[in-house]
């Protein structure tokens, strides 16, 4: 990953990383990646691991079927060492040490706890061509089990922490806080600089101008989407998620990295509502998960030319792991 953040950030583009638990969804992200020309960030959660029995996932990603899209498989919010280090065992190229909140994935933790975890990883990682991603601040919301709860504004990324948290754990990649949350949930109306802080981003850019920003909480919930689920019986409550141009103006100052689960979540859950409330008769399951397909490759193919990352797969000449390793052995300080 750490190779296709380098060459995002010198074509000043951002790079979707998409959530998956089964074969429909790497295979709409696969098939968006390869209309669009895109790299591909595929991620997996503990929660997406656990779902799949990891080697299920691992070996979904059939990365032959693709020679010509560059493919990360990327462990999501990493809650300890050890879960760091079987994705790393497993094959995972990449890995998010999430020590912002305790194991337990709610309570926010020490920024000597976080950097010693952290650091940790990352002597493990680097020395294996793995890449490392941390997190500094803490997320709000608990809908998917990541996050402090609250607004989301508590924990806030101080810009002095963001810089001493880089130096001393040497990570590739710095997921920040900015008033974001996982999940459908995360504004009561269009998000306006008092609650989705880009100036604390932009801040943290110009401190920290050759790190690697990873967005976190970034699907846009859009009404169409939401619209669907509930015109075929859903309950979703009205909602705002991050709007598509702050995302480009965070990809403008540093983000190199946009993580969306929740927008392929409504896709795909719109999907198989209509085919269910329209063809009640219909029960071989083809009939609802290509078309759930359809609808998360529609939504992915669309995120990959706004976040700019289509037409660049062919940017990457393909290095070997111990070469990654090499580049990276010690680990990479600002
Ligand atoms: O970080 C959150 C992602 O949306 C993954 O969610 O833990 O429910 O798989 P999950
Ligand atoms: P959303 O819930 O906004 O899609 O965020 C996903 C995410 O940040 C995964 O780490
Ligand atoms: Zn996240």
């Amino acid at each position: 990953m750490r190779q296709l953040l380098d060459e995002a950030a010198k074509g000043g583009y951002g790079v979707g990383a998409f959530n998956v638990n089964n074969m429909e969804q790497i295979q709409a992200i696969m098939e968006a990646a390869k209309e669009t020309n895109s790299p591909v960030i595929i991620q997996a959660s503990r929660g997406a691991r656990s779902y799949s029995q990891d080697k299920y996932l691992y070996h979904l990603a059939a990365a032959e079927l693709y020679p010509e899209i560059p493919l990360v498989m990327h462990l999501d919010h990493g809650n300890s060492f050890e879960t760091c280090k079987s994705a790393i065992d497993l094959g995972f190229t990449s890995v998010m040490m999430d020590g912002s909140l305790m194991p337990d994935g709610k309570t926010p933790s020490s920024f000597d706890y976080n950097v010693s975890e952290t650091r940790k990883v990352v002597e493990y990682a680097h020395p294996k061509g793995v890449t490392v991603e941390g997190e500094i601040g803490v997320l709000g919301g608990i809908e998917d089990g990541h996050g402090a709860g609250g607004s989301g504004l508590e924990h806030v990324t101080d810009p002095d922490q963001a810089v001493e948290f880089v130096k001393q754990t040497g990570l590739d990649a710095l997921a920040i806080a900015i008033g974001t949350s996982h999940g459908a949930y995360k504004f009561t109306k269009k998000p306006d600089g008092s609650v989705l802080k880009m100036d604390v981003l932009i801040k943290i850019h110009k401190r920290l101008p050759t790190t690697h920003l990873v967005m976190h909480g970034s699907s846009s919930v859009p009404k169409d989407l939401q619209d669907v689920v509930n015109q075929y019986g859903g309950k979703l409550k009205p909602t705002w998620g991050v709007p598509v141009e702050e995302i480009q103006l965070g990809i403008r100052n540093g983000v190199r990295k946009v993580n969306v689960d929740t927008d392929n979540r409504l896709a795909i859950t719109g999907a198989i509502r209509k085919v269910f409330a329209e063809t009640p008769e219909k029960f071989d399951p083809r009939d609802y998960l290509k078309p759930a397909r359809e609808a998360m490759k529609k939504v992915v193919a669309q995120r990959m030319m706004e976040f700019g990352q289509a037409g660049h797969a062919g940017d990457y000449k393909p290095i070997p792991l111990s070469e990654i390793a090499k580049q990276y052995r010690q680990p990479a300080l600002v």
